[in-house]
């Protein structure tokens, strides 16, 4: 079965056909992520007028792939949470083509469909198998939340951010530093070569007793930081900057899967969204899992940021529960996700 995925939760429009929630046959992605750059952020018009102006060709593109619409047997689309306006333009596109062609539409949570990408792979580079249960990490631009995933779609919320989210700390962390927008890669980059030992700065919530995380205080920490070494010494330091905050970001998150794995059964890690990108996230990670004897699974990089490959996946699940939108299918701009209980139902939302 072919699902076309639609994704325009934020500044990113993108479209992939995705065979039987596996297998990528496309997958287009056109980001506005320049014409934000300027403001330090995504602003959201901005996006929403993006959207509007690359969603056609990048739908084409999609589904060029299997001889247009006609190719594909349903359509998945991202209903929230994320900036409504953006979304409004991929969900009125994907009712539209399921009103016009008959074919089923699935409306998807976009963090449901973060935690598909580790399991979406291309027909000549097969995706790994799930395997249950799994400890999940879920940290993109708006989230940091981490599950016990008991079988497909059944997870349990072990812990959140406080405050700012992983993503979104790198973003402060950026505007802090100079680095423009967005944040990560570049951090990632120069903290490479950095010495994450010249600059220590503090881990969030060590001993919290919880499974929570929180990243508000690093940041004041790298502004402090930032403020004592004058200009000239952060740009001639700035790699080792980068180390040292990296350093304590990924300490925070690898410290309090340590502890979930202490309390519970698991026999695969899992890391989805934007920042499981990381090089140092994905390179700890994988070592946790080998010096517990778990097998690790990592999305490849270019479906940690977002994506429609990711939406069509998890349209599979949903369609394969019996889930069918109807044409009232609504935006929604936040989930009770990040409380404890929260589910990842679109409907409990
Ligand atoms: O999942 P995503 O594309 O968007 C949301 O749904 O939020 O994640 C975007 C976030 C941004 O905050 C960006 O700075 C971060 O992912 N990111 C990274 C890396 N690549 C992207 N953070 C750390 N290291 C990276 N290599
Ligand atoms: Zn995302």
């Amino acid at each position: 079965m072919r699902i076309l995925g639609i994704e325009s939760s934020c500044d990113e429009t993108a479209a992939a056909v995705v065979e039987d929630g596996r297998f990528i046959l496309s997958n287009v992605i056109a980001s506005s992520v320049k014409e934000h750059q300027a403001f330090g952020g995504v602003v959201p018009e901005i996006a929403s007028r993006q959207h509007l102006v690359s969603m056609v060709p990048v739908l084409d593109e999609a589904v060029g792939v299997c001889g247009g619409l006609e190719g594909v047997d349903a359509i998945a689309v991202t209903a929230g949470p994320g900036l409504v306006g953006s979304l409004l333009v991929g969900l009125m596109t994907a009712k539209t083509l399921a009103w016009l062609s008959g074919k089923p539409l699935v409306g998807v949570h976009h963090l449901e469909a973060h935690l598909q990408s580790p399991f979406v792979g291309w027909p000549d580079r097969p995706p790994p198998e799930p395997s249950f249960p799994q400890l999940a990490l879920l940290v993109s631009g708006g989230h940091t939340l981490l599950f016990h995933v008991t079988a497909p779609r059944q997870r349990i919320l072990l812990g959140a951010t406080r405050d700012d989210a992983v993503g979104e700390a790198y973003d402060k962390a950026a505007k802090i530093l100079g680095l423009g927008y967005p944040g990560g890669r570049v951090i990632d980059e120069l903290a490479a070569t950095g010495d994450p030992g010249m600059y220590p700065l503090p881990v969030g919530l060590r001993h919290s007793g919880d499974l929570d995380t929180s990243f508000s205080g690093l940041k004041t920490a790298l502004s402090q930081l930032v403020s004592r070494l004058g200009d000239e010494r952060v740009d001639r330091d700035l790699k080792h900057v980068c180390a040292g905050f990296q350093q304590a970001v990924v300490t925070a998150l690898l410290l309090k899967m340590e502890k979930a794995l202490d309390q519970l059964p698991v026999s695969q890690l899992v890391l989805a969204g934007g920042v499981a990108a990381n090089s140092r996230l994905r390179a700890d990670t994988e070592a946790l899992a080998r010096r517990r004897g778990l097998s690790c699974v990592l999305p490849p990089r270019s479906l940690c940021t977002d994506n429609a490959a990711m939406v069509a996946a998890a349209g599979q699940l949903a369609f394969d529960a019996g889930e069918r939108a109807g044409l009232e299918l609504n935006a929604f701009a936040s989930s009770t996700l990040s409380r404890r209980g929260g589910d990842l139902s679109l409907c409990r939302r």
